[in-house]
């Protein structure tokens, strides 16, 4: 189960609250895993990329639209890759029919947390399930802070990137990351977001075979 792209919480009926990721890390995940042999459910948000061959698609605009997705598919699968770039908040009013006219001076907007879509997945984890987050960071301690939300989520593993960076990550056909386990620590050199995908299979594939060996 992998999820791809970039929430848009609703202002109006015309305006949002979203962000630049493309989908095409998570599009390149999908289309690996599949060609692995994986059954791929892809939940993508706000993604304008061709179809992934042999991976069901279904589309969550939103952040709590994308967590009733995953939740409700999550049985059903042994690994979820949440790659999606989630709106950490949304609007705490529902959003206003029509559109906000000009005629305002000024426009408070109140916003509320949106669900964490890993850490309630993390309260109903079957012990031979393996998840995994990214954790898009900026500036110094970034890994630090990476390590944390892996920590505080509970994750087998967060696949860590540096968003200072231009050349690499939101909107890129490349990327560099570093694979963060419990117990270990990858640097995957700047590469297509293909091989940064097959790279980052390859370390869950041994995870989830060390999981289950430990599971008996
Ligand atoms: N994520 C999620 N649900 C959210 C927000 C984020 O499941 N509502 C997931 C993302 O898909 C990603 C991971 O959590 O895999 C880390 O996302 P990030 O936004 O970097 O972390 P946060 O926990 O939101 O922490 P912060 O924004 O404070 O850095």
């Amino acid at each position: 189960l992998i999820t791809a792209g970039g929430t848009r919480e609703p202002i109006d009926a015309v305006r949002y609250i979203g962000n630049s990721s493309s989908g095409k890390m998570g599009y390149a995940l999908a289309r690996a895993a599949y060609s692995r042999g994986a059954s791929v459910d892809l939940v993508k948000a706000n993604v304008d990329l061709p179809r992934a061959p042999g991976v069901r698609e279904v589309s969550a605009p939103t952040a709590e639209e994308m967590y009733q997705e995953v939740v409700s598919r999550l049985p059903d699968h042994d690994i979820l890759i949440m790659a999606a770039a989630v709106a950490d908040y949304k609007l705490s009013e529902n959003p206003t029919d029509g559109k906000i006219g000009k005629n305002l001076d000024d426009i408070n907007v109140c916003l509320h947390p949106t669900t964490d879509i890993l850490l309630e997945c993390s309260k109903t984890k079957r012990a031979d399930q393996y998840m995994v987050g990214f954790a898009a960071e900026y500036g110094p301690e970034s890994l630090v802070r990476a390590r944390g939300k892996m920590e505080r989520k509970r994750l087998d593993m967060i696949v860590f990137n540096d968003i200072a960076r231009r050349d690499i990550g939101f909107g890129s056909d490349y990327n560099e990351v570093v694979i963060l386990t419990p117990a270990s620590e990858t640097r995957v050199q700047r590469a297509p977001k293909e091989t940064v995908a097959e790279i980052i299979l390859d370390h869950i594939a041994r995870g989830i075979k060390e999981k289950r060996a430990a599971l008996g």
